[in-house]
This record gives C-alpha cells, structure tokens and sequence, in this order.
C-alpha cells in the first residue's frame, strides 16, 4: 500500500506539470472563445444504443434529431424507419426530452436511395400536411385522421437529410415543402409557441448538388449540419476551404460542424479529440456564422464517449 502511494504521488506531481506546461504553451486559437456549446446529436439508426430518453439524460446535447421518415414523396406513402426501437413510448421520451429544454427534430431521408423524392408541387405539399398532422402541431384539429406515430407528443423541427446523388433530377420541389415549414413557423412563432426549427445535412461537397441547393438558397433554414466525413476524401482534405464556402454561402444560418462520433461510425473522417480541440475548432470558430458540432450519432457516442469532450467545446 504505501509503497505504491510513494510511487503514485510524485507521477501526480509529474502528470499536474505537464498539464499545466500543456495549457502554458497553447496558442490563443485554442480558447475557444466564440464556442456556443451546441452539441446537436442523432438518434435511431441502431436498436442497441438504448432509448431517446437515456441520449437526453446524458445532459450533453442541446438538441435531438430522430432519424429518418425514409419514404415520402412516391403515391402517398410514408414510412419511419427507427432501426426497430419501439415507436409508441418514444413519444413520452419526445417529451421528456422538451422538458429539460432539448428540443427534438425529425430527420427526412436517410442512406436508402430510391425511396423518396418530391417529383411535384403537390408531393411537396402532401408531405408537409403529413408532416405537420402527423408530427408537428396539426394534431389538435386533425381533420383529416392521420396517424400520429408518437401520440400527442409534438415535435419541434424537421431535418432534411438528402444524401442519394440526384443529379438527374435537379426539378425536384424540396424549396417548396421548405418554404411552407418556414410560413408555419411564423404562425406559431406568433402564438408565442415554441419554433418549428428547420435543419438541413447535407453531404461536405461544394457547391452541393442542385437539389440541395435550390433547398438551401431559399434562406429559410436555421442551421445547416455539414457532414465532414463519409465516402468522400475531400470532406478530410480540404476541410478548412469547405468550412470557408459553406459559412460564406449561408451567412444567416448558423453552420454545425458534423462529425462522426467514433472511427467506425463513418468510412472517413473521424478527428480525434486532441485535433478537434487543437486544429478544428479553432477554425471552425472564426466563421460568425459558427453554430456548434454534430455528431453521428449518438450510439458510437455512446461506445466512444466522444461528447464528454465535444459538449465542452463546442
Ligand atoms: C469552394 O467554392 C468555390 C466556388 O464555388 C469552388 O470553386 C471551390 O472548389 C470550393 N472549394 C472546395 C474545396 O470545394
Ligand atoms: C470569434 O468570431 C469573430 C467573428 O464573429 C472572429 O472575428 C474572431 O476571430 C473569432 N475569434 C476566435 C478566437 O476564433
């Protein structure tokens, strides 16, 4: 016993002094002075990570995105797709998560790559009075019986996750679904209600493809996550130019940084914490359109724990 207290205390000391001469040395880019500690994370593309509730418990995210209605747009048909975590006791979990203060979103998309798509005007109005009646605030006057998947429990925003190229369907009407979220915002923003936040993550490539972009050009979006990791070597490579378009490009939405939340959460890009903390955010926080980080998601943040840095930083 007191052998190994001897030993241990003078490594202390040792461990202190490095610590300290770690933090005399930093340079100034590295107090992060424009962080905003928001930490947005998603939730339901794996049955294992546990419940909405345990990722809201954890204290460290500002704000939840459930992923994906993965059908839309093709004869009326919808699908939520939440890798087989049970839907119903979600909704109590929706709230839980509202009353401490985080608000919860819904991911529209995903990786499946011919099952939606807004081909017309109407299939963009169809699948926003889905949208709004069956998640968002038309559950009160629902005259038109849809179901709502997580009962009573109301959600706060929607996300658009466009990741299949599209590029031979550039007419798609994504801007008009936006545009309608965004005029219902208003509405509600008016009766003194809480926001329907609307979202966007895109892929890291810039200028995106058509259909993103006509989407974002609308302006209506209160923050775009760019996903800096995945099948593309340029997200990594060329970070800091990609950063520097996308924050020029939307300078009246706050830009996330997206990152995966372990090594194996996405093919490339994953930044350990020493460089998030060193090299990334530093940069990243010089934009004044800086939002915060995104991670995917929150089951590799579970195994890896990379939150318990990030929450601090961002
Ligand atoms: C940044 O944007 C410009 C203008 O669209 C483009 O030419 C350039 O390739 C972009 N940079 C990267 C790394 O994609
Ligand atoms: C903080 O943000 C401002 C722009 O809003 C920028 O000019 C400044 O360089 C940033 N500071 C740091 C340390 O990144």
């Amino acid at each position: 016993m007191e052998i190994i207290t001897l030993w241990r205390a003078p490594t202390m000391m040792l461990v202190l002094l490095a610590t300290v001469v770690t933090f005399l040395v930093v340079p100034a880019s590295a107090t992060l002075e424009n962080k905003t500690g928001q930490l947005t994370v998603f939730w339901g593309r794996n049955k294992n990570e546990g419940s909405l509730r345990e990722a809201c418990d954890t204290g460290r995210y500002t704000r939840v995105i459930i992923s994906f209605l993965d059908v839309y747009g093709i004869g009326n048909k919808y699908h939520l797709d939440l890798s087989g975590h049970p839907v119903g006791p979600t909704g109590k979990d929706i709230k839980h998560c509202q009353s401490k203060g985080i608000p919860v979103s819904l991911s529209i998309g995903g990786f499946g790559s011919h099952h939606y798509s807004l081909p017309t005007k109407e299939s963009a109005l169809d699948l926003f009075d889905y949208l709004w009646n069956a998640f968002l605030g038309g559950g009160s006057n629902n005259n038109k019986a849809v179901r709502r998947p997580f009962g009573d429990a109301c959600l706060d925003g929607v996300d658009l996750f466009l990741d299949h190229h599209n590029a031979a369907a550039p007419t798609e009407h994504y801007d008009v679904l936006a545009r309608e979220l965004a005029k219902h915002n208003i509405i509600r923003g008016g009766s003194g209600k809480p926001q329907l936040h609307l979202t966007a993550t895109p892929r890291c490539r810039f200028p995106p493809d058509g259909r993103v972009k006509k989407v974002l050009d609308t302006g209506v979006f209160e923050r775009i996550h760019v996903r800096f990791y995945g099948d593309d070597e340029d997200c990594r490579v060329y970070w800091q130019e990609l950063w520097a378009n996308w924050t020029a490009a939307y300078p009246y939405t706050k830009v996330f940084f997206g990152l995966p939340a372990a090594p194996e959460a996405a093919v490339m890009g994953y930044v350990a914490p020493k460089e998030i903390y060193y090299s990334l955010l530093p940069v990243a926080q010089t934009a004044a359109n800086y939002g915060g980080v995104m991670l995917w998601d929150w089951y590799y943040d579970k195994i890896n724990d990379l939150s318990s840095f990030v929450a601090q930083w961002a």
